[in-house]
């Protein structure tokens, strides 16, 4: 009997490759940048499944130029570069990698919170140019994070983990979600719901966790920030186009507010050449989930997903369940 061929788009682990190995004919392209479209196209014309990273886009086009795939897997837990309504037309299961990366990003968003609370990346900079001269009373002057105010735009599973961590800096949670938690998991959290315009208004450090959605385009555009404090912080681990890049960009020029912990940009990498110049931003290249536990972890999800998608079961991370509802 023919085993299902299937696409890995780029590097993975060997371990992952071996598991799937065991499963399938397996296309593998060992190369650790995003496919070119065309190539995509042509490398998966003939397969039943593919494992893919967040650039590979999977749209009807995509879907119609491969006529017998039945499973797209992505490696990692946001999936915009899913048309999810196309694949279900063309009854093709997709998946995404929730729960394992939960930790892993809420450590990099205390992470990016500190740094721009406390200037570390620019005093870094400052230091390694041979500027340091001396301790001084009023040098380098940040923020406290600590008794501040924690306000987190999409409270799902990593807004969560993050507001629980938010005890041991015995700061004030409060969090904005179209639905709101059970009174239970509010109070495990220790976080109050409050309307978009308090949260905006009343945190010192905004933390955007929600998914991208069209709905969710430039959630935090120039009203928004005009509503926070002029000493508050913008953390972004989300994806990028929930902030109007251009308006956060004018905002932090303008010192309107006080500094931004930025993973993710719109039309990332090609970053707006304008962030480059501002000493109140810091930025980092879409590592909220990278550390090389969670990534081998995702990975293995990823390859589990197919398998099980492959060999007529429902996978454990079904997006589109109308396709296998049992
Ligand atoms: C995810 O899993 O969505 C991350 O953003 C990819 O690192």
């Amino acid at each position: 009997m023919t085993r299902p061929s299937i696409l890995i788009s780029r590097e993975v682990y060997p371990e992952v490759l071996a598991r799937l190995g065991q499963h399938f004919e397996v296309d593998y392209r060992a190369v650790d940048a995003p496919l070119p479209r065309d190539q995509l196209l042509v490398r998966l014309a003939d397969k039943d499944g593919a494992l893919v990273m967040p650039p590979d886009r999977v749209d009807a086009a995509l879907l119609a130029a491969c006529p017998q795939l039945k499973a797209v897997c992505n490696c990692a837990v946001g999936y915009n570069n899913f048309d999810l309504e196309a694949c279900s037309r063309a009854g093709v299961m997709a998946t995404n990698t929730p729960g394992v990366l939960d930790d892993t990003t809420a450590d990099i968003a205390w992470g990016l919170m500190l740094a721009s609370a406390r200037r570390i990346v620019a005093a870094d900079q400052w230091v390694r140019a041979g500027q340091w001269d001396g301790w001084k009373l009023k040098g380098w002057l940040g923020q406290d994070v600590h008794h501040a105010t924690l306000g987190i735009l999409g409270m799902g599973r990593i807004g969560q983990t993050v507001a629980r961590r938010a005890a041991g800096f015995e700061m004030r949670v409060i969090y904005h979600n179209r639905s709101r938690l059970p009174v239970e998991r509010e109070a495990e959290c220790r976080a109050n719901w409050v309307d978009k315009a308090t949260l905006l208004r009343e945190a010192d450090f905004l933390v955007l966790m929600l998914p991208y959605s069209p709905a969710a385009h430039h959630a935090i555009g120039a009203a928004e920030l005009a509503q926070m404090k002029p000493t508050a912080h913008l953390i972004n681990l989300a994806r990028g186009g929930i902030v109007d890049d251009s308006a956060l960009i004018a905002a932090l020029q303008e010192k309107r507010i006080a500094g931004a912990g930025l993973d993710v940009f719109e039309n990332e990498p090609a970053l707006d050449p304008r962030f480059f110049a501002l000493d109140n931003a810091v930025l980092t290249p879409h590592i909220g989930s990278a550390t090389s536990a969670t990534r081998m972890k995702m990975a293995m999800l990823a390859a589990d997903n197919l398998i099980i998608a492959l060999t007529g079961g429902r996978p454990p991370n079904l997006l589109n369940p109308v396709l296998n509802p049992t």
